[in-house]
């Protein structure tokens, strides 16, 4: 049975989560809301529009679809101006490393992310071509937690989903990879990462010789 490799974008593979949370914290400012540090932890891996939602939920805002399309957008913009400044130098310590021995070794290698923003980011970094699959936020309808975005991935590189390795930064990604049945390695803090079946603080901590010996769920 040969195993296949799942990894998020943001947060795993380049740190974007903080201008994510630069570019919320902005957008909420608008309607007078402070968003904090642990609710920028539920906002991880939560599609654009659901992140808005959630925001304006917990500042007990209501807004017409016109504004909402707006503050998304200008949200957008925002992180754009982050993104446009990226560099291969805001690739994650590591992470070359493990992409590189993955591929030597022949494995198939797919992104699952639920930014629409990927491939920007992906090319900018210079790591396109390192991925035989990518599923992003353009290509799936239903968000993280839901599996969606992993199980397209494991379709799209034909590896069944108990044999998928999935690394993710977010709790509702780890909740999407373990409902989509696939082995799950958090990345970064583990407090918030409880449900996944291994976690690590970095990707320097991960070598491919441990990778290689998981068995399949
Ligand atoms: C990732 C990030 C989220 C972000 C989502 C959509 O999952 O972790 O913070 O909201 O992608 O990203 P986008 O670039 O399409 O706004
Ligand atoms: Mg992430």
């Amino acid at each position: 049975e040969e195993k296949g490799f799942i990894f998020d974008l943001d947060g795993v593979i380049v740190d974007t989560a903080k201008f994510h949370f630069l570019a919320w914290k902005k957008a909420a400012a608008e309607f007078n809301f402070e968003l904090t540090h642990q609710q920028n932890e539920q906002l991880k891996g939560v599609s654009r529009v659901d992140s808005l939602k959630k925001i304006l939920n917990w500042a007990n805002a209501e807004v017409s679809q016109e504004k909402f399309d707006e503050l998304a957008a200008n949200k957008n913009a925002d992180y754009l101006t982050y993104v446009d400044k990226m560099t291969a130098a805001d690739i994650l310590p590591g992470i070359k490393e493990i992409l590189a021995e993955i591929k030597k070794e022949g494995y198939p290698i797919a992104l699952g992310s639920a930014s629409k923003n990927a491939p920007k980011i992906l090319q900018k970094v210079g790591i396109m071509d390192l991925f035989d699959v990518i599923v992003d936020g353009n290509s799936v309808t239903k968000a993280k937690p839901n599996p969606e975005v992993f199980l397209i991935a494991a379709e799209k590189i034909n590896v069944a989903p108990n044999n998928c390795i999935v690394f993710e930064d977010a709790e509702a990604g780890i909740e999407a990879a373990n409902t989509a049945g696939m082995i799950s390695i958090g990345l970064g803090n583990e407090q918030n990462l409880k449900e996944a079946d291994y976690n690590f603080s970095s990707f320097t901590e991960i070598t491919f010789n441990f990778l290689k010996t998981l068995q399949p769920k």
